[in-house]
This record gives C-alpha cells, structure tokens and sequence, in this order.
C-alpha cells in the first residue's frame, strides 16, 4: 500500500470543499496511512466530527484544551506523530494565520509547535485567492518550506469560474505520496512516452496495439513523485493524466516523433515506454473504403514508422535513455540485443504481451553490466524501482562528470 506505516494528520478548516476532505481521508486510510483529524470550529459547521471519526477510526479533534489529552497539550501531543501535516481545504484565514505565525486554536498552535512538513491544499472563492494578501502569505509559507497543492481552476461553489477549487482528493492522495517521497529527480525534465499508437487506414479504420498506457503513466506519475519536471507524450488511452504532469495526447507515431522532439530540449531523461506502431499504412484513405462481395479483400501497403528511442538517443547531447521491450520469447536475448542497437544505456525488460492492461508486471533490467530482476508486482511499484535506479545512474554519472581529474 501506498501510505503503509505513514502518520497523517489532517487538518480541514471552514470552506465549503471540507466535505472533499472525508473522501480524502478514506482514500488515505484506504492506502494504508494513520490518520489524525483535526477540524476547526468552523469546519465542523461544514462537516461533523463524527464523518471523520468514523472514517479515519480515530477521535477527532477541535479544542486545544480537550480533556481527553491527559497532559493537555493536545498540539504537541497530536503533532509528534505525524509525518506530514495536510491541511485541506485550507482557507485564505488558515494561510494568512500560518503566515503570521498566529496560535489561537489548536491547529495554528499545532502548525507551529509541528516542527514537521505541512502541504496547504487551499479552496476559496477566486477573489480571495488572487487577493495580494493570499498571494503574499502564500510566499511566505513556501519560503518556510510549505508545499502548496493546487487550486485547481474551475465552476466555484459561490457560481463565479476560476482558479480556487480544491485539488480533487484522488490528485491530492498523488501529492502527498510525493511531499513523502525523497525527491531523487529533483531539479531534472523527464520526458516519458506511454500508450500506443493509431495508424489510420482511412476516417474510421486503423492499426493499432494492446498497450493500456498503464506502465508508461506509472512511471510518468513515480518520476513526478521523485521531484521531476514529467513531460508525458501519450498515445490514446483511457487514463487520466498524473497530477502534475504535463500531457501531450498524440495519436500516430509520427505526431508522437514530433511531440518529443519539440520538448526534448528540455529534458535530462527520456523514457520510452510507448509500444509505438513499427509500421503505418503508406496512404490514408480520405473516405471509409467500401466492402464488395466480389471484390477480393484489399491490401494495405505499409511504411515503416520513425524510431523515437533510436533517434533521441542518436542526438549530440543525448538525455538519459530508458528503453522498454516488449517480447512473446526469448526476453533475455532479444532484450540485450535491443539495448545494444537503440544504443541505450538502460533497457527494460517486460515479460510479454500478457501484462497489457494489467496492474501487476514482472520487469528486468539490462545494462552494461548484463541483466538484473527488478521484480513483480504492482506497476507503480516497480516504476518507482525504475526512478529509483535512474536516479542513482544519473546521480553517477553526474558525479563522474564533476569530479576532478586525478593527478
Ligand atoms: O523497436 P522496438 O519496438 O522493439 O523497441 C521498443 C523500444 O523502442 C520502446 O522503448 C519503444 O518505446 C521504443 N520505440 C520508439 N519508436 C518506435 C519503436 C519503438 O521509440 N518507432
């Protein structure tokens, strides 16, 4: 799980989004983390202790002199615990107050007796978000070492349009697993590509495979964990975005090619993970060919498509290159062989078409050295094993490049 063996408090204060906030703690107990709720006095006007004490299994708390605190220092008591603090929503008053440094009820005197890492999620109407005053008080939480998630832009509760919605809990969940996951790839652009590709035969018709995208997202979403700048080109598929990430939506592997070469510019890492078609029709037919019961079954002359991995990594100034393949045999072979011809320092191994769409996969590495089981399991599991791997062959390679000359 996600969050096992993680101690959360989350502390939910008076907008209207509080009621976003007990879907976020199922979500956070549902990945296994400890969670503590404190409310404030005007979020229990939105939403009841008992929602949350019900949810997260645990008393909730608003006073700072509750007595069920034996040495009733409730701030302290509830902070030590923690590993993160998540206020959402949070209010323009709980930011301006953490700003200031206030401690008048017990979350502002717990946010500043925490000595822990606090994410703010803020909710509030647009005004009150693009306010200079939010804006300043925001900066000063950030200078403190605050991460601010979100807002999201969209339709208010109060009917106006704009920027000051709270994150949506599932992108929120996504977050604080980062704000709790050492940030590796900070600093670094990396650039992923994930899904298939469709090659069009004429407006109704195509070619295409059966990657999900799974893989590719996964790995897109553990990079942005790890602190990275994701650049994701997709193929189509039916995932939603990682938070966080910035998505292009391709459909053919020429507009793929193109996708990344715009953006490779920028990137320190490029992973590919997209099962690109190898071939497309060579003409695309401009209406939908008519079947006749006479006719013989027409066919389809193919042209081969551009090799992205090959091609990004036969630039000048190559970015880290992360290859995958996919094989139906002989992994072991074939796999090295395509490290050795994409000219990639890293390859990984997918042991065959029957993990697409799956959530679980069994992966291999192979580099220089020869080849290395990464393991089973979850995808996301052993995306955030491949981040981790590059990471530290990046970190490696840049110590080697720093380091100075022996004499
Ligand atoms: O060439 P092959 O499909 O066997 O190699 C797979 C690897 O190459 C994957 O990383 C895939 O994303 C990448 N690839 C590519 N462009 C292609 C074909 C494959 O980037 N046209």
């Amino acid at each position: 799980m996600d969050l096992q063996d993680r101690s959360i408090l989350l502390a939910v204060t008076g907008g209207v989004a509080a009621y976003k906030a007990a879907e976020l703690c199922r979500l956070l107990v549902k990945a296994g983390a400890q969670v503590q709720v404190v409310l404030t006095e005007s979020a229990s006007r939105f939403v009841g202790a008992a929602t949350f004490q019900a949810l997260s299994g645990k008393p909730v708390f608003t006073d700072l002199w509750d007595a069920r605190v034996p040495n009733t220092m409730a701030h302290i008591e509830l902070a030590r615990a923690a590993d993160l603090i998540v206020v959402a929503p949070a209010t323009a008053h709980i930011l301006a107050r953490a700003a200031q440094g206030l401690a008048d009820d017990l979350l502002s005197t717990l946010l500043l007796a925490a000595g822990k890492p606090v994410l703010f999620a803020p909710a509030m109407n647009r005004e009150m978000w693009l306010h200079p005053a939010t804006q300043r008080n925001l900066a000063i939480l950030r200078a403190d070492g605050a991460r601010i998630c979100g807002p999201a832009s969209g339709e208010q509760a109060c009917g106006e349009v704009g920027e000051g919605r709270l994150v949506e809990p599932d992108d929120l969940l996504q977050d604080i697993i980062a704000a709790l996951t050492p940030n590796s790839l900070e600093g670094r652009t990396v650039l992923v590509t994930a899904g298939p590709t469709f090659e069009p035969i004429d407006p109704v018709r195509g070619l295409t495979n059966r990657s999900s995208g799974k893989m590719g997202y996964a790995v897109a979403r553990a990079a942005r964990e790890a602190g990275a700048h994701v650049l994701l080109v997709s193929g189509p598929t039916a995932l939603a975005a990682p938070f966080g990430v910035e998505r292009t939506v391709v459909e053919t592997a020429q507009q793929m090619a193109d996708a990344v070469m715009a953006q490779i510019a920028q990137a320190q890492v490029f992973i590919a993970t997209a099962a690109v078609a190898d071939w497309r029709p060579a003409q695309v037919l401009a209406q939908k060919q008519k079947k006749s019961p006479d006719a013989p079954p027409p066919s389809i002359a193919l042209q081969t498509n551009p090799d992205i991995l090959a091609a990004v990594a036969a630039l000048p100034q190559p970015p880290y290159c992360v290859g995958f393949a996919a094989e139906s045999e002989n992994l072991i072979a074939h796999a090295a062989a395509k490290r050795a011809r994409k000219n990639v320092p890293l390859l990984v191994g997918n042991l065959g078409p029957e993990t697409f769409g799956q959530d679980d996969n069994r992966l291999e590495l192979f580099d220089a050295s020869g080849h290395h089981p990464l393991g089973s399991g979850r995808k996301i599991e052993l995306a955030r094993k491949l981040i981790g791997e590059v990471a530290r062959r990046l970190a490696a390679s840049s110590n080697l490049i720093q380091s100075p000359p022996r004499t």
